[in-house]
């Protein structure tokens, strides 16, 4: 009897919009290692159960995405570093004896994005990071251990307090009126937040963008559209940018490591994200116009 084929699944609320799929499964077909990667929609309350289940039938992990990242990281029995600080777990691996391992891939992936995709190395750089959500978390981490020097402004400043104050690593908390006095020393612009993912503008990106040095680089880890409003502001005044798509390669690269102990294809996982993007983008295209065509 041949051995059983590997299977890996990513779990999310809602997950329908999860491009992890078409990446691991174009990474199995390119690298040749056996695999199979699907998705399931879970419920919050019904996570403890869809874990044990996974454990039991023998999956090797899996991944997390919105909505259950940190309730994964409390349900683990091992946490890394990187997960145990964050609070937020992305990848998961299942243990012969009902352990689960919690680690977060999405800080170091946009880490290897920026080094992979810009030439970017973090050491000495000074980083301004928007946001204080569950992305904005792994993202100060993985930078602040790198080296980096990184300032969180948020909307709601009390979130970006609380976030400097758990993660530490010299992490400062930037309110509104000192931003005009860090933005000429900033190197590296990350948008960390939701804001953007249905091509809306986040209100501050221009005059933010306006302040920065001409040598910044801008990043934003939305991914769709491909050209935020934010990226768009920083191409027309003339500054480097990086969209997210390369840091969902990254991470889902990342997580091979946790799960076969070394890293995957992430030029293909790349390749096949675009390709899938570009498809559903030209089918809702298609939808829509047909609408307009025939309303009825
Ligand atoms: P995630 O886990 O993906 O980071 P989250 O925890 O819901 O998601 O965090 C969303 C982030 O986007 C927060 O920093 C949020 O700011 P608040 O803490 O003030 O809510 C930010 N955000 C969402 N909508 C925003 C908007 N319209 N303008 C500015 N920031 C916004």
């Amino acid at each position: 009897m041949s051995a059983p084929v590997p299977v890996l699944a990513v779990l999310g609320n809602p997950i329908s919009h999860s491009l992890s799929p078409v990446m691991h499964e174009a990474a199995f077909a390119a690298t040749g290692r056996p695999g199979r990667y699907i998705a399931f929609a879970v419920p919050p309350d019904r996570l403890p159960v869809a874990l044990a289940g996974m454990a039991a039938l023998g999956f090797v992990g899996c991944n997390i995405t919105v909505g259950l990242k940190e309730a994964a990281c409390a349900l683990a029995t091992h946490r890394s570093a990187a997960a145990a600080a964050t609070g937020s777990a992305n990848t998961l691996r299942f243990g012969a004896d009902g352990e689960i391992y919690a680690d977060t891939t999405d800080g170091r992936g946009l880490l290897a994005s920026l080094r992979h995709e810009a030439g970017w190395r973090p050491e000495g750089q000074s980083v301004l990071l928007l946001g204080a959500g569950g992305a904005a978390r792994g993202i100060a981490q993985a930078f602040a251990a790198a080296g980096a020097e990184v300032a969180v402004h948020n909307r709601t400043a009390a979130r970006a307090e609380r976030l400097a104050a758990d993660l530490g690593l010299g992490i400062r908390a930037v309110p509104p009126d000192a931003l005009p006095h860090l933005l000429p020393r900033v190197s590296l612009l990350v948008n960390s937040t939701t804001v953007g993912m249905g091509g809306e503008g986040l209100a501050l990106a221009v005059p933010l963008v306006r302040r920065l040095p001409s040598s910044a680089l801008v990043c934003d880890i939305v991914y769709s559209p491909e050209e935020t409003a934010l990226l768009r502001a920083a191409r027309d005044l003339g500054l480097p940018t990086l969209g997210g798509l390369g840091m969902l390669a990254w991470q889902a690269a990342l997580a091979w490591e946790v799960w076969f102990a070394t890293p995957g294809p992430a030029g293909v996982m790349l390749a096949a994200a675009r390709q899938e993007l570009r498809r559903r983008q030209e089918a809702a295209e298609g939808s829509a116009a047909a609408r307009e065509k025939d309303p009825a």
